[in-house]
């Protein structure tokens, strides 16, 4: 078929900002330019050595090789529980508050589907990771955005949500280390969301996939350490980030039992659950000693100083990340993000993400990521100086 009639809900998907510097990098990468990545949210470490080795022997069980159960293994379901008690002193019941994930994308991806009918609406935080409104777009919900501004901590101003939204609202979507700007939230901000969410029957999906990158020893909470949190929400991790795991596809959500089973519903409609033999090594990785993402932590502070020393050198708006491994970056006043995006590319080689590809609030900003070795940084701000001179 030449031109298939495409739904709604795919022609409805925001322009995809970022194929513009797709294209341009390809023509630079074709004429061969020497380019420095700092656009994805990939960690260039590998998986750690055991990690691997348990998913060699898993592979090898004949057992592992039948579909696994929908909600997981029963065995990672408490490995993750046990992580959370070690790591937040949060409780979890492996039975009802732990669902595996193919991911955390995959779970965000599919919430909306289990809360939201056409016409509700998601809050979403602006700018934003984009899954939490192409989920909501594909349930046939409407997104309420959250600016996040500089002057607000990058938090939401929830007080300002309009009375008219909150009466359709059914779902709100947090995440903190945030993914672009790499702001925190405290127990005060979390407990504020509880009542909110309490208050407006909502349902609360903290996405906390950047918890373990963290610098300087500020290890950043769970949403579900606030009073009250597992009433109103559940909470998305995953090991892509903290063991750099992304190509592995495993994640889980805790919380709610009653939200997780909904979204559990949903899932077995849709998926067949994660290989078990992936889920015997996220068990391994879940046991890890903090040795070992601790070093993780080292290179990416390391890789941190010396960009952020950079760019203020440069004269460049940028406060220091508490986490993530990116850097939100002011772009210099004559120049709109995509426009400095794409000077970066063009003129020195670098590749950025554009803020405004995650929101109309990310405008004037661009998302730099730690994620290529510390010489590789040091040559992108020496390029940089070269061109803002
Ligand atoms: C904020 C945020 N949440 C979730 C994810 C999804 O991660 P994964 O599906 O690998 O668990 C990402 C990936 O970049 C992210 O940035």
């Amino acid at each position: 078929m030449a031109n298939p009639k495409l739904a709604d809900r795919i022609r409805n998907l925001p322009p995809y900002l970022f194929a513009a510097v797709d294209q341009l990098k390809q023509k630079a990468q074709s004429k061969g330019i020497d380019l420095i990545n700092l656009g994805i949210g990939d960690p260039d470490l590998p998986t750690p050595e055991s990690i691997i080795r348990r998913l060699q022997r898993a592979a090898e069980n004949p057992a592992n090789h039948q579909y696994p159960s929908y909600d997981g293994m029963f065995a990672f379901r408490q490995a993750a529980a046990e992580w959370y008690r070690r790591r937040f002193g949060v409780p979890l019941d492996p039975s009802s508050e732990v669902l595996t994930l193919i991911g955390s994308k995959e779970g965000i991806g599919h919430a909306p589907l289990a809360f939201l009918n056409p016409g509700d609406v998601a809050l979403i935080p602006d700018p934003g990771y984009p899954v939490y409104h192409a989920g909501t777009l594909f349930a046939g919900g409407r997104s309420h955005w959250l600016p996040l501004k500089r002057e607000n901590h990058f938090l939401p101003d929830l007080d300002r949500v309009p009375k008219s939204i909150l009466k359709r609202a059914r779902l709100l979507f947090i995440n903190y280390p945030n993914n672009p700007t790499s702001a925190t939230a405290g127990p005060e901000f979390f407990a504020k969301v509880v009542r909110f969410a309490r208050r407006h029957g909502l349902v609360v999906c903290h996405d906390n996939a950047y918890s373990e990158i963290y610098f300087d020893g500020a290890r950043p909470m769970s949403f579900l350490e606030v009073d009250g949190a597992k009433e109103v929400g559940i909470e998305f991790h995953s090991l892509s980030k903290t063991f750099n795991m992304t190509g592995w596809r495993i994640g889980f959500a805790v919380g709610n039992s009653r939200i997780l089973a909904a979204l559990g519903k949903v899932k077995s409609n849709l998926d067949s659950g994660v290989f078990q033999a992936v889920q015997e090594a996220g068990i391994e990785a879940l046991n890890l000693k903090d040795s070992i993402t601790d070093e993780i932590r080292k290179v990416y502070q390391e890789r941190r100083d010396t960009l952020i020393s950079g760019l203020l050198g440069l004269g460049l708006k940028v406060d220091p990340p508490s986490a993530t491994f990116y850097v939100w970056v002011g772009v210099p006043k004559r120049f709109t993000a995509m426009k400095f995006t794409m000077h970066l590319l063009d003129r020195a080689g670098i590749v950025t993400t554009p803020g405004s590809g995650f929101g109309k609030s990310g405008q004037g900003y661009i998302r730099m990521a730690l994620t290529v070795p510390n010489d590789r940084l040091m040559e992108a701000v020496s390029r940089m100086e070269r061109l803002l001179a």
